[in-house]
């Protein structure tokens, strides 16, 4: 293949910060997150829920100051999300912290290290915020996520039994922590 093939077959790759998104973002956000859940890693969905609960579930991130969206895109397509999640005003003592949340990629964008740069943003984005530590957790068999946060430089401090229950089954959970400073 010549070079110029090559250059033409590498997907465009971008992710940032993002304080709103259009209409045809949002439903782009929804089907990327229905396909993720129909591969059994939506984030505690177990099924799709109506395109509008999920519509809301999106727009309503940008209504809550303590929640920052991050969006990979591949070719222009939003491919995934992470959002890096401070605790509520009230919440003075554990100010320092952020927290991943929905972290995903839909299964056509992955190994194109656009996890590693939504979770490099992540961080950077903390570091601008004032936070002193990264918190992350997730089920114990999502190894990719797993190996990307041992990536970063987070260590495991802890193990919960019953993380999640799925088909009536528990399944274990791992929270990893990465101090800031
Ligand atoms: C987590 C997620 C976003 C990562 O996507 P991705 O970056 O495209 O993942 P990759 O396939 O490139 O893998 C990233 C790393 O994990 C490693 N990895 C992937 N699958 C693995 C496995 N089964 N076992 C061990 N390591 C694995 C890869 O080798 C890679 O590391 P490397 O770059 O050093 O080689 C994606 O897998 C996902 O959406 N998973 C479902 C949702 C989820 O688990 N979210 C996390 C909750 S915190």
């Amino acid at each position: 293949m010549s070079e110029d093939k090559k250059e033409k077959s590498s997907p465009r790759l971008s992710v940032e910060e993002v304080k709103s998104l259009d209409n045809v973002d949002i439903l782009e956000l929804c089907e990327t997150t229905r396909v993720a859940i129909l591969a059994h890693e939506g984030f505690n969905w177990l099924t799709p829920p109506p395109e509008k609960t999920l519509e809301s579930f999106w727009k309503g991130v940008f209504i809550i100051p303590e929640r920052t969206l991050i969006i990979a895109r591949m070719d222009g397509q939003i491919a995934g999300c992470c959002q890096l999640v401070q605790p509520p005003k009230n919440n003075e003592a554990g100010s320092f912290r952020g927290s991943i949340e929905t972290f995903f990629l839909a299964p056509w964008a992955r190994g194109h290290n656009l996890a590693k740069a939504m979770l490099q943003k992540a961080e950077d984005v903390a570091h601008e915020k004032g936070c002193r530590t990264l918190e992350c957790h997730m089920a114990s068999d999502q190894q990719a996520a797993i190996a990307i946060c041992e990536w970063i430089g987070m260590d495991r401090w802890g193990i919960k039994e019953r993380y999640a229950r799925i088909n009536g089954v528990f399944v274990p959970g791992y929270y990893y922590s990465k101090n800031l400073d």
